[in-house]
């Protein structure tokens, strides 16, 4: 079979990997406590419910505009401008499959053959894949200490050829929040220096703490003028993962390219999990408010055993489901590490090579 080099060279998911094993291990009859898994375990409103029922009952369910339901546009126009203190238009917003889509429209928007895309580690490991996907090439940032980027150590990555610098704050994987201070000179660099900055800002209603993060929209003057990219999502902050629909915010004539490359791919979103996208927004934040509490609870529980065991270094995370544990002083090989942690405690684990992160940072 004659196979592309993209499709040899991708990796799995690692956490899809990981949730099969686990699903495995159960239908064995093992006991299984499955710590890489990335979704909420809440279930959908019985509003949302309720209002996706009605859709259905109407024996309507057709194409939507490429770049999604202009009601639902406005209503993301309206719920974000709320809680990044904005001005953006339904025009500046591409409706997609998931942010995964947006941030493979983002790149396949504005990625060359050659082009660098700084990616801040640790860091989700689709990004490296994606950068692949466009033939992009990917700079690693990796932290000089405590698992936050450093803002000299960024810049001296950048090159000719920085096309975009990708920030995942809260982080997925270490559920930490990147310091404001960072996150404003990283944008008003790029502002300055035309590079673009996709702000993956998935898990920006999940946050544990009492931190209070700004909103990025501060630090540009304009959005239609701006190399700002923000991809967000639905599945995470109202446990909606399964709908697949996320919403990039960006300048309206970035947002056009974006919606041509996204016809080419899939078209648009399904009408039914764009329905059921606007009526949890009806809903409002208070029902993310309630999603935060469970996450705390059991981070905190975490937290609390993870303080017993000797030799293990760690930053509590602040934001996310994600806690980054450095077992280095027990085993150095994390795929090892990860293995044995199935094998001898039954607890699924994502290693730490899969974020760009071998050894400790902490
Ligand atoms: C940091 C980050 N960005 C993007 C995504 C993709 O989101 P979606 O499932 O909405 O495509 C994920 C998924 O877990 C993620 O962790």
């Amino acid at each position: 079979m004659q196979l592309s080099k993209i499709a040899i060279s991708l990796k799995p998911s690692a956490t899809l990997k990981l949730n099969e094993l686990s699903s495995k291990l159960k239908s064995e009859g093992k006991d299984i406590i499955h710590l890489g898994g990335r979704e909420p375990e809440f279930d959908i409103s019985d509003y949302v419910i309720k209002k996706i029922e009605e859709k259905i009952r109407t024996k309507r369910i057709k194409y939507t505009p490429a770049s999604g339901i202009q009601e639902l546009k406005e209503k993301v126009a309206f719920y974000c401008n709320d809680i990044y203190q904005t001005s953006i238009k339904p025009d500046n917003i591409v409706i997609s499959s998931g942010a995964e889509q947006c941030i493979y429209n983002f790149l396949m928007s504005t990625v060359d053959p050659g082009d660098e895309v700084i990616i801040l580690a640790p860091y989700w490991f689709s990004y490296t894949e994606i950068v692949s996907m466009v033939y992009g090439t990917s700079v690693i940032v990796k932290p000089k200490k405590r698992l936050i980027p450093d803002f000299d150590e960024v810049l001296s990555h950048i090159t000719s050829h920085t096309k975009a610098i990708l920030i995942n704050s809260s982080n997925n994987s270490t559920g930490l929040v990147y310091p404001n201070e960072l996150i404003e000179k990283i944008i008003k660099y790029c502002e300055e220096n035309n590079i673009y900055v996709l702000m993956d800002f998935i898990y920006d209603q999940l946050i544990l703490d009492n931190i209070k993060i700004k909103s990025p929209f501060l630090y540009i003057n304009d959005i239609d003028s701006s190399n700002l990219v923000l991809a967000n999502r639905f599945s995470k902050s109202f446990a909606m993962t399964g709908f697949r629909i996320g919403f990039s915010i960006s300048s309206e004539e970035l947002a056009k390219r974006m919606i041509k490359i996204q016809t080419q791919m899939t078209s648009y979103p399904t009408e039914l999990s764009q329905i059921a996208c606007l009526r949890a927004l009806e809903e409002g934040k208070d029902f993310s408010i309630r999603l935060i509490q469970n996450p705390r609870k059991k981070r905190d529980i975490l937290f609390n055993e993870l303080s017993k065991i000797k030799k293990i270094k760690y930053i509590k995370s602040q934001a996310t489901f994600y806690n980054f544990i450095d077992f280095s002083e027990y085993e150095k090989d994390s795929p090892k590490l990860s293995q044995l942690l199935i094998k001898n405690a039954g607890v699924v684990t994502v290693p730490g090579i899969e974020f760009a992160m071998k050894r400790k940072k902490l």
